[in-house]
C-alpha cells in the first residue's frame, strides 16, 4: 500500500466511524426517550483508526499468499483439490470403467454423521453422486428417520470412488488405493459420527477384514477418534427384510448417542 493510498483509506475509515457515531447518537436519542442516563460526548477515533490502519504500517508487497483466506475456505479449497485429485485418478484398474468418479456428497463442514457405504452402482457411476439409486432412496429414508439428511447434516461417500464392474465387491488392493482419499476425506469433513453400510466399509474400517457384519454392527468404535457404528447395507435389506429390525436398532443406537433421540448412549 503506498502512503497516498493508505491516507485516503485513513481518511475514508475516519469518515465512515465519525457517520456510525452519529448514526449512533441519534440511536441514543430515541433510546433516552424510553431510559434515563445521558448521551456520549462525540468520541475521536484517531486511536481507532490508529489500531486498525498505523501510520507506520511497514511497506509490504501484496501477494496472493497474503490474502487473508477465511478457514472455511481453506478447508473448501484443500477438499476441492482432493476432490479434483480423485476425479483423475489411475490408481487401480476401476480406471478404466467408470463413467465418472463418485467422490462424495452433502455437508462437508463438521456433518453430524458420515456414511461409508460400499461403491458406486450403475446409477451412481452415471450421476457421479453416491446413494442416488433404489439403496440411496431408502439410505435416505433411515436418515430421515432420525433426523438426518445428506442436504443438511449428513456427508456420504464410499469406500471406492469408482463403479466395480457389475456392482462385485471391491477387490482388497482396489480399497487399500482408494483408503488414502477416504482418509483424508475424514480429516477435511470432520464428522462427529461414522455410520458403515455394508461389509466391505465395515470391515475396512474397523480393520477386521474377517469378520461378518453380525460380529460388527450395532457396536460402537472408534476411527481415529470419532465414534462409529456399523450396519447392514440399505440394499442387503432391500432383498432381505428380516435385516430391517437389526438396522433400525443399530440407527437408534447412534441416533440416541448423538443426542439425536431421547435416552442418551445405550
Ligand atoms: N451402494 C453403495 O454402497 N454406494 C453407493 O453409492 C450406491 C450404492
Amino acid at each position: 500500500m503506498d502512503t497516498e493510498d493508505l491516507k485516503t483509506r485513513r481518511e475514508a475509515l475516519s469518515d465512515a466511524l465519525s457517520r456510525t457515531d452519529a448514526l449512533l447518537d441519534s440511536f441514543q436519542d430515541v433510546l433516552k426517550q424510553d431510559f434515563s442516563g445521558s448521551g456520549h460526548e462525540r468520541r475521536d477515533f484517531t486511536q481507532t483508526v490508529e489500531r486498525i490502519l498505523p501510520d507506520a504500517a511497514p511497506e509490504v508487497e501484496e501477494t496472493a499468499s497474503q490474502e487473508p483466506v477465511h478457514a472455511d475456505e481453506r478447508l473448501l479449497m484443500t477438499y476441492q483439490s482432493l476432490c479434483s485429485d480423485a476425479m483423475g485418478c489411475t490408481r487401480c484398474g476401476l480406471c478404466r470403467t467408470r463413467t465418472n468418479v463418485v467422490f462424495g456428497t452433502g455437508c462437508k463442514d463438521r456433518p453430524v454423521v458420515m456414511v461409508i457405504g460400499e461403491g458406486p452402482g450403475e446409477n451412481e457411476d452415471l450421476q457421479g453422486v453416491p446413494f442416488v439409486g433404489k439403496a440411496g432412496q431408502y439410505l435416505d429414508r433411515w436418515l430421515a428417520a432420525i433426523s438426518l439428511s445428506r442436504e443438511t447434516n449428513v456427508y456420504i461417500t464410499n469406500t471406492v470412488k469408482c463403479r466395480p464392474p457389475q456392482n462385485r465387491d471391491p477387490y482388497p488392493e482396489e480399497k487399500d488405493s482408494c483408503f488414502a482419499f477416504l482418509k483424508r476425506q475424514i480429516e477435511l469433513v470432520s464428522p462427529q459420527a461414522i455410520l458403515c453400510l455394508g461389509k466391505p466399509a465395515s470391515t475396512l474400517m474397523t480393520g477386521r477384514p474377517d469378520a461378518s457384519m453380525g460380529a460388527l454392527r450395532g457396536k460402537f468404535f472408534f476411527y481415529d477418534g470419532i465414534p462409529m457404528m456399523c450396519t447392514y447395507h440399505p440394499a442387503a435389506v432391500l432383498r432381505d427384510l428380516s435385516l430391517k429390525r437389526p438396522v433400525w436398532d443399530d440407527l437408534k443406537k447412534l441416533a440416541r448417542y448423538l443426542g439425536l433421540l431421547p435416552g442418551g448412549a445405550s
